[in-house]
């Protein structure tokens, strides 16, 4: 199967065999590019990068590769630097393209060293994760972390294809596979019932390529509608503003789907202790969510979590935001005093 996505944001690919189609389909994407930096991380690199590099060389392509340690603590500026340095030292042009192979962290980073590059240049998301084929290549959200807050610099910045293989992502180890699932049962429980009922029917099998397909356009409809983030597209932030606390409260050493899953129950509770959502919402997308192993309960005690939420994006006057469910596949945003949280979520 190979579906195209024609749409008014980028061009999606997703379907089987793709990786080695990528020159190819890059070449019509990007007419004007001569050169390629493949940067990938070491895990994911010694698994896919010979086949992307040769698809590359074969559709005239010259290829430069760079991998980086695998994981969260890589999603820096320093190495953003380290990508952005290459790119000149090896003379790459505004025409020429970045090419991100791996999971959110490659796709975040090399995304972002590409749109500040000459003030941007070409950019191909090559999703290898779940997270990222659902979510993270798709928007156009670039950026790193700091020590004080996770994702505080970054860019919107659309990439001219994302393309999804979708073999990689049958073929990944049921640890990683897992993570994505944290944001597959956001899509269900903010966006659309119908797929949140789906999920618990199927659960804990792996989503067929049409739930996948799903996800991508709902994230795809949320972000057409406000690329910028200041509406519709705050729904996708579900479980975010407490999972982004617990990752920061971690040190980064907590992975980003396990610490949204526990967020996505914390912040269920908190919009039925609010009247907002019916009663035993986050009981449902507790028992969901624990049956692909994913953790329900907030990692750190709760006054500590609302400290490291401070540092949010989505705050305003001291105020803490939150996209909360309303249990029936819509949600709203609420401006909460960080008192008011810790009390509501402190409640049996
Ligand atoms: N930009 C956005 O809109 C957006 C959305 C969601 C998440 N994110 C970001 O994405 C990041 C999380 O992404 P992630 O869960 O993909 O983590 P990740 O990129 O760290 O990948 C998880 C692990 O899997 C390994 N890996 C990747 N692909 C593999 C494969 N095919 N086979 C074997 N191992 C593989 C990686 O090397 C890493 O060790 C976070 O930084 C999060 O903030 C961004
Ligand atoms: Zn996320």
């Amino acid at each position: 199967m190979s579906l195209k996505r024609h749409n008014s944001f980028c061009r999606i690919e997703f379907g089987e065999g793709l990786l080695s189609r990528v020159g190819e389909i890059s070449r019509e994407a990007l007419p004007d590019a001569c050169r390629a930096a493949v940067i990938s991380d070491t895990n994911v690199f010694p698994l896919y990068g010979d086949t992307l590099c040769a698809s590359l060389k074969n559709s005239g392509f010259k290829v430069t590769a760079f991998s980086f340690l695998a994981g969260e603590g890589s999603k820096t500026l320093a190495t953003a630097e380290k990508i952005i340095k290459l790119l000149a030292e090896e003379g790459f042009s505004r025409s020429d393209a970045v090419f991100a192979l791996g999971g959110g962290v490659v796709g975040d980073t090399a995304g972002f060293a590409a749109s500040v590059y000459m003030r941007g240049m070409g950019l191909v998301q090559l999703p290898t994760t779940l997270m990222a084929a659902v979510d993270s290549s798709i928007g156009g959200k670039t950026g790193v972390d700091l020590d004080c807050g996770k994702n505080l610099v970054g860019s919107f910045y659309r990439p001219d294809a994302v393309i999804c293989d979708t073999d990689i992502i049958k073929a990944l180890p049921d640890g990683i596979f897992t993570d994505g699932m944290a944001e597959v049962i956001k899509y269900g429980a903010i966006c659309d019932a119908e797929l949140l009922s789906e999920l618990e029917k199927n659960a804990p099998s792996r989503p067929s390529a049409k739930v996948i397909e799903r996800c991508i356009e709902l994230k795809l409809a949320a972000i057409i509608s406000d690329e910028k983030d200041r509406g519709e597209r705050r729904k996708l932030n579900f479980g975010h503003t407490l999972g982004h606390a617990s990752e920061l409260l971690s040190g980064y050493m907590l992975s980003h789907g396990s610490s949204v899953a526990a967020g996505e129950v914390a912040e269920s509770r908190l919009a039925e202790a609010l009247g907002i959502c019916e009663k035993g919402f986050s009981e449902r997308l507790s028992k969901l969510l624990k049956s692909y192993g994913l953790p329900t309960e907030l990692p750190f005690p709760i006054a500590e979590t609302v400290g490291a939420a401070l540092h949010d994006k989505k705050n305003s006057g001291g105020k803490i935001g939150f996209s909360l469910p309303d249990g029936k596949g819509g949600w709203s945003f609420s401006l909460l005093e960080p008192g008011q949280v810790i009390e509501l979520l402190s409640r049996e």
